[in-house]
């Protein structure tokens, strides 16, 4: 049975609906199921919150990423897309174009993110899984985002490109910046984003003359065979590989970890079949919590290039279409107990990775570390509990991204 829906609209974007959107997003899905609303940057945007509107919409051509078809023009103030990308001539990426282009590019990272090399990379994630935690085990205490959470993407994702380890801690400090959605110094998206640019092109110069088997070395050999990938859309394809795959990858360790630790029964299920060595309810383990609070709470801007119609609400031309994942992901006319943490969940065509050709290319990767970075720390520090009132933890403030702030936790040390 569907759970009853409050009767009065609720606000949207607030600090209370960050801490918990779910009610919010189930009175639109019931009222206003594509609903144009005012965003709290001043732009106006259509939400589209039922499943099967949802997968219509993230498939339709019609619906562009190239922010230029904006009738709003936002985009020229950088109030569409990734903060920073545009001063810092970062646009031609693959969450803004649309095919050809994008089908060019897709095509040449995609060799790196099948299931085998990302298996192949698994030894790595599980070294850096359990150098994080040596850092703290003594302690008895942690808090998992900043010290586990925030760390294990960017080292992943700076390995996967070919960062040398030395020039890894500036990748850190940048990253740290980028995430902190206008709460640093004015202007410091921006300025880490440019200073990322500067150091992407200069790794690029120096791979060219030392070629490896990483990831950009792989894009410098793909232009030089004739696949006319000019140094800027190299530099941009780095950039968004690791702007995608590194706030994301924190939010599922950070949202999962505490998504276990306040459903205690679910958790003592999977801690025990990962004791077993088990890996089959760690597996739809972490679809479920893609799905029940995942990482991508908007998929990002869409643009309509020619009207069209979702859910019999037709859409103008020119205006932004956002789609609502984490409200189409418990809708209750797709998902039997919607609101309910169920771990070994089999019928979960989630939307937490996207859909259609912008599904996530690094979806391998993200599930590979989501599981090796809650297996290891369930089975390193099995008593771990939250050292904190659930109502007390802050969420970040982004428009596209849900996640935590902090997740202080406390556990039995281990010298
Ligand atoms: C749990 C972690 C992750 C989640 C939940 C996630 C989610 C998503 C979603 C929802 C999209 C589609 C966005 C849209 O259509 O608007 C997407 C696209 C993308 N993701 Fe991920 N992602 C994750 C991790 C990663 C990782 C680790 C990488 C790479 C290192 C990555 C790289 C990308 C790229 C490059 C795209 C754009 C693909 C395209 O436009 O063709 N993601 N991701």
């Amino acid at each position: 049975m569907p759970e009853p829906v409050e009767s009065t609209q609720p606000e949207l974007f607030t600090w209370e609906f960050a801490a918990d959107p779910y009610p919010a997003y189930a009175w639109l899905r019931e009222h206003a199921p594509v609903h144009r609303t005012t965003l709290p940057s001043g732009v106006d945007a259509w939400l589209v919150t039922r499943y099967a509107d949802a997968r219509q919409a993230l498939a339709d051509g019609r619906l562009s990423k190239n922010p230029a078809h904006h009738s709003g023009q936002a985009h020229r103030s950088g109030r569409v897309g990734i903060p920073g990308e545009r001063q810092a001539d970062l646009m031609t990426h693959l969450l803004n174009i649309d095919p050809p282009d994008h089908t060019r590019l897709r095509r040449l990272v995609s060799k790196a993110f099948t299931p085998r090399r990302v298996a192949e990379f698994e030894p790595r994630v599980q070294h850096l899984t359990d150098r994080l935690i040596d850092d703290f085990a003594a302690r008895g205490s942690a808090d998992l985002i900043h010290e586990f959470a925030f760390p294990l993407p960017i080292y992943a994702i700076c390995d996967l490109l070919g960062v040398p380890p030395e020039d890894q801690d500036d990748f850190r400090d940048w990253a740290g910046m980028m995430i902190r959605h206008g709460r640093g110094p004015r202007g410091g998206v921006a300025r880490a984003v440019k200073k990322m640019r500067s150091y992407l092109l200069e790794l690029i110069h120096r791979k060219r003359a030392d070629l490896g088997d990483d990831l950009i070395s792989g894009l410098i050999r793909a232009s030089d065979h004739g696949e006319h990938l000019t140094e800027n859309e190299a530099a941009a394809m780095a950039f968004i590989l690791l702007f995608a795959g590194f706030e994301t990858t924190v939010n599922l360790i950070g949202n999962g970890l505490y998504a276990l630790l306040r459903n205690p029964a679910q958790r003592t299920l999977l801690q025990d079949s990962v004791a077993r060595g088990e890996r089959e309810l760690l597996a739809t383990g972490v679809e479920e919590l893609l799905r029940y609070d995942g990482p991508v709470e908007l998929a990002t801007w869409r643009f309509a290039t020619r009207p069209l119609t979702i859910g019999g609400v037709d859409i103008p031309v020119g205006d932004p279409v956002l789609v609502v994942l984490a409200a189409a992901d418990r809708d209750p006319a797709r998902f039997a107990a919607e609101n309910t943490l169920d771990l070994a969940r089999k019928d979960n065509p989630h939307l937490g990775f996207g859909h259609g050709i912008h599904y996530c290319i690094g979806a391998p990767l993200a599930r590979l570390e989501g599981q090796l970075a809650i297996a290891t720390l369930l089975t390193r520090l099995p008593d771990l509990t939250l050292a904190a009132e659930p109502e007390s933890l802050r969420w970040r403030g982004g428009l596209i991204m849900r996640g935590l702030r902090e997740l202080p936790v406390a556990f039995s040390a281990h010298p």
